[in-house]
């Protein structure tokens, strides 16, 4: 039987409508309206879009957004500046700084130039720690979303055996430890494997729950997986152009096939993207409460 469909759309749809009101109160109660500056170096067509879709979802809840495109060959130094500004402006209470940079930028120093308090990603290296022994604010958003695709598709994860194929600071390295921590929505047992994992799927067929993010499509196959397992597929990969000019996308997991060992699996697209923008703008809302 072919599994049910973990709809990130439909999940990220009602978060946001719970965050609408979050924001309601926020402003009525305390005057305080969520702000989040965006900074873009370069023009990437991919970064661009991203921060495009950024700025829109910011417009659609009331955040107030404010969003600065600077060119490719800024200095470090100026770039610093900016950051600091929007340190110091109460206006704003998160900070993101679109990535990659190019190259003659160190993106290791502007992240920890950004105040921990403002790092809405949650990639300065206090969140992180602080992710790490389970005290954190923030949680980084494409696995916080993860968390909520499978609480709010009521998949418990006590004691469960989490297998993360993928070991990337954003991604994989955040969402196993998140899946250890003693409390609710972890509390699993995690295996995470890369690229020096001897034979791959040994591990993922022990899985009760798959989490895939090494960005090449078709990586987890059928044969890959044991019969009732819960599928989260992270990747994004562009394999192909309609008529129309549009990007074909597909996941890491050849969907068609394991959709019918599986329990449940994320569609891509409409699984764990549309999360990623939403808990960017739930980490911008928790930070403007935590200012008041
Ligand atoms: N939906 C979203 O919002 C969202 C957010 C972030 C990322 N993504 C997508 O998720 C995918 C992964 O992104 P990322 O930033 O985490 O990627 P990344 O930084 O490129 O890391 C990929 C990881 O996968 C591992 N890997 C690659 N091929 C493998 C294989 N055949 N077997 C085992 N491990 C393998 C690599 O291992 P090594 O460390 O050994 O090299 C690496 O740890 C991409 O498609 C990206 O576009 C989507």
């Amino acid at each position: 039987m072919p599994a049910k469909l973990i709809k990130g759309t439909e999940i990220s749809k009602q978060i946001r409508e719970e965050i609408t009101r979050e924001i309601e109160e926020l402003k009525s109660k305390h005057g305080v309206t969520p702000g989040l500056a965006t900074i873009l170096v370069g023009d990437d067509p991919g970064s661009k879009v991203y921060v495009g879709q950024k700025e829109k979802a910011c417009n659609n809840l009331g955040i107030y957004s404010e969003r600065t495109d600077v060119p490719a060959d800024t200095s470090e130094a100026d770039l610093l500046d900016l950051v600091k500004k929007f340190n110091d402006d109460p206006k704003i209470h998160g900070i993101l700084v679109q990535l990659p940079l190019p190259k003659h930028i160190d993106a290791s120093r502007v992240i920890y130039a950004i105040e921990p308090d403002k790092d809405v990603d949650c990639f300065h290296p206090v969140n992180v720690g602080k992710l790490m022994i389970g005290t954190g604010r923030f949680l980084p958003c494409t696995p916080h979303g993860i968390l909520e695709l499978l609480k709010r598709s009521d998949i418990t994860t006590e004691g469960k055996h989490v297998v993360v194929v993928g070991r990337s600071n954003i991604v994989g390295k955040p969402i196993a430890n998140l899946m250890l921590q003693p409390s609710p929505g972890g509390n699993a047992t995690v295996t995470l494997c890369h690229t020096g994992t001897k034979d791959l799927a040994t591990y993922t067929r022990m899985a009760d729950i798959l989490i895939v993010a090494v960005g090449h499509p078709k990586t987890i196959t059928a044969e890959m997986v044991k019969e009732g397992v819960v599928v989260i597929d992270v990747g994004v990969n562009r394999t192909g152009k309609t008529p129309e000019g549009k990007a074909i996308l597909s996941g890491d997991v050849d969907f068609d096939a394991v959709q019918e060992k599986a329990a449940a699996i994320t569609p891509v697209p409409g699984g764990v993207g549309p999360m990623t923008i939403t808990m960017l703008m739930k980490n911008t809302v928790e930070a403007a409460k935590a200012s008041i």
